[in-house]
This record gives C-alpha cells, sequence and structure tokens, in this order.
C-alpha cells in the first residue's frame, strides 16, 4: 500500500493536518498514513530539528503531509530549516501554488492564476560567508534547474487548462543568471504549443493587482516566486486558502502556504482549508483523481454553504469545520 508521512509540526500545523487527517481517514483512500515529526517542538524534545528516524520514515513514503514549523526566534546562522533541508533532499525542485479565488466575496482582484516557482536554487542555496564585515551570499541558476522547471510549468498549465507561460524574472539587472533563465524559457516553450511572454519580478508586482486577468500560468525563480505567492493568495482570499505541492520526480511535499500561526495556536481556531486543498493536490500527485475532486467538492460546498472558520466571518472551530467537510463527502 503506497504510504504517505503526515507531520503536523508546530504552531497551528497539528490542529490543521489533524483536522485535515480526520477528513482523510473517512475516505477510502488504500493509503497507509505514518505520523512523524519535525520542527521546534521536536527540536525541544529531541535535540534535532529534523530527526534522521523521520528522514528514514519519509524515503519509506510516496508524500508527505505537513503543517508548519516555527523558526527558532533567536538568530542562529547555523539553523537550516528542515522545511529548506527537505525541498533538497528530496530534490523537490517544483512548487506549485494555485492562485485562484475559492470564495468569490474574499477576493481582491479577478486573479486565476497558478505559480510554478523553482524550489531549490536561485537566493536559497543558503551558502553565505562573511568577509571582513560584508556578507556574500552564492545565488544559483542553472540551466538544467531552469528547463526542468520550465517544461514542468508546461506540463501544469496544460494540466489545468491554461494557454500561456509567463516568464518573471529580473534580466534586465541579473543579466547573466536571470537572463540564462528566460533564455532557457523561450527555447523550451519553442514547441510547446502554448504561448510564452516575460515579465520583469517588480512589474509583476504591481500587475498581479493592476491587471489580473493578464495572468495564467507564471513560471518564476525561487525568491520572486516566495514573494509573489504570497501576494496572489492575499489577492484571491487570503493565506488561509492557499495550498502549495513540492514535487520533485519521486516524492511530493505538499503543505499550506501559511506558517504556524503562533497567535492562534492551541486553540482550535485556525482554518485547514489550505491545508485540506493541499490535501487535493496530495491526491491529485498520488493519481486518485476521484478522491481529489470529491474533496475539494465537499469543502468548496461547506464553505459556500456559509459553514466557516472565524477567519472567514464564520463561527466554526477548526474541528467542527473538518467535520462540516467529512459530512458533504457523502453528498458529492
Ligand atoms: C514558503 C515559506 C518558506 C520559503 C520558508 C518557511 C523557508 O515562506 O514555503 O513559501 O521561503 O520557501
Ligand atoms: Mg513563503
Amino acid at each position: 500500500m503506497t504510504r504517505v508521512a503526515v507531520i503536523g509540526g508546530d504552531g497551528i500545523g497539528p490542529e490543521v493536518v489533524g483536522a485535515t487527517m480526520s477528513i482523510l481517514e473517512r475516505m477510502d483512500l488504500g493509503l497507509e498514513f505514518v505520523e512523524t515529526e519535525m520542527g521546534l517542538a521536536c527540536f525541544e524534545r529531541t535535540g534535532e530539528y529534523l530527526p534522521s528516524k523521520t528522514l528514514r520514515t519519509l524515503e519509506s513514503c510516496k508524500a508527505l503531509l505537513f503543517g508548519a514549523i516555527t523558526s527558532p526566534v533567536t538568530f542562529d546562522p547555523c539553523y537550516s530549516s528542515p522545511l529548506l533541508q527537505l525541498r533538497k533532499h528530496f530534490d523537490l525542485y517544483a512548487n506549485i501554488r494555485p492562485c485562484f479565488p475559492i470564495l468569490q466575496e474574499h477576493k481582491l482582484v479577478d486573479l486565476n492564476a497558478v505559480i510554478v516557482r523553482e524550489n531549490t536554487e536561485g537566493m536559497y542555496t543558503c551558502r553565505e560567508r562573511e568577509d571582513d564585515g560584508t556578507v556574500i551570499l552564492e545565488r544559483v541558476v542553472s540551466e538544467k534547474g531552469c528547463r526542468r522547471i520550465v517544461v514542468k510549468a508546461i506540463k501544469v498549465a496544460k494540466v489545468m487548462g491554461f494557454d500561456k507561460i509567463t516568464c518573471v524574472h529580473k534580466a534586465n539587472v541579473l543579466r547573466r543568471s536571470d537572463g540564462l533563465f528566460r533564455g532557457v524559457f523561450y527555447d523550451v516553450m519553442r514547441d510547446s504549443g502554448l504561448q510564452a511572454d516575460d515579465m520583469i519580478v517588480d512589474a509583476a508586482a504591481a500587475a498581479l493587482i493592476s491587471k489580473p486577468k493578464y495572468f495564467q500560468c507564471i513560471v518564476t525563480l525561487n525568491l520572486y516566486g516566495d514573494i509573489l505567492s504570497d501576494e496572489a493568495a492575499a489577492l484571491t482570499g487570503g493565506l488561509g486558502m492557499a495550498p502549495s505541492a513540492n514535487l520533485g520526480d519521486n516524492f511530493g511535499l505538499f503543505e499550506p502556504v501559511h506558517g504556524s500561526g503562533l497567535d492562534i495556536a492551541g486553540k482550535n481556531v485556525a482554518n485547514p482549508s489550505a491545508t485540506i486543498l493541499s490535501a487535493c493536490l496530495m491526491l491529485e500527485f498520488l493519481k486518485k483523481m476521484d478522491a481529489a475532486s470529491t474533496l475539494q467538492s465537499a469543502l468548496v460546498q461547506t464553505l459556500t454553504e456559509g459553514d466557516r472558520t472565524r477567519d472567514l466571518g464564520g463561527r466554526l472551530g477548526t474541528r467542527e469545520f473538518a467535520d462540516k467537510v467529512a459530512e458533504r463527502l457523502t453528498r458529492q
């Protein structure tokens, strides 16, 4: 049976993942769920942020459903986020972030797009060195990295029914590195059957607000994707609704775009929608298409019929909201 790892993590992570699992467990998925741990609470208990036991468990699985982790508050230059370690360890080079409104009344603009973010290179090499009062960061853009993320974007765009991909970069300044990305983009796109265009990242940040309908699929480098995907989430209904998939060739990590929400943790008020939508992406990755669409329809129906958590103006707690979604599974 396909094994799927589950990590709640810190803050609201265990609550939103627990709520999502309470729904998944009521579906006949033919998956074996294996709970494991990483993050700050794990460090406080075991002395490790990402124990090797966790890594071994993950290696025996096909996917991970993950909540959130909290970074340590004290500035430690040696700290390396377990999430970034996993992206590197499993070579999860593509971060797919759908940006469309589930509830029309909460959207700020008409954006229906997907961001395909390079997830292992760019500013995220974590190779920083200090030299006489100056900190130097190695920023990496490789031809292989550019090629595979554009190939992935083409697949994603086609599956989602889009016919245009926009490459977002800063090649006017970063002429060689982002210039390479832009060049590879047009090269790979030539035989794709899709339209190709490009935009400079600062202009793209503005255009997401001023002409959102212009965008369909955005392919971009790591840090640009990080920033633009939070912006796009805010524009389409907030971080409480934004899911993501971190994909490699053999493993997928699925997580809400939001963080560990320490201010609301432990109160049963967090909105688990982003995690439920991340679980839908996971089911699609595991080729359980019917289950994915049943779960997504149950979530959409729950929200549109007015059963909501407090952030969306409702009165339900995290667990009660999940129960409402589970009740609707049978009606699909
Ligand atoms: C995200 C997060 C991560 C990132 C952090 C937690 C390392 O912001 O997944 O968008 O920057 O990629
Ligand atoms: Mg981010």
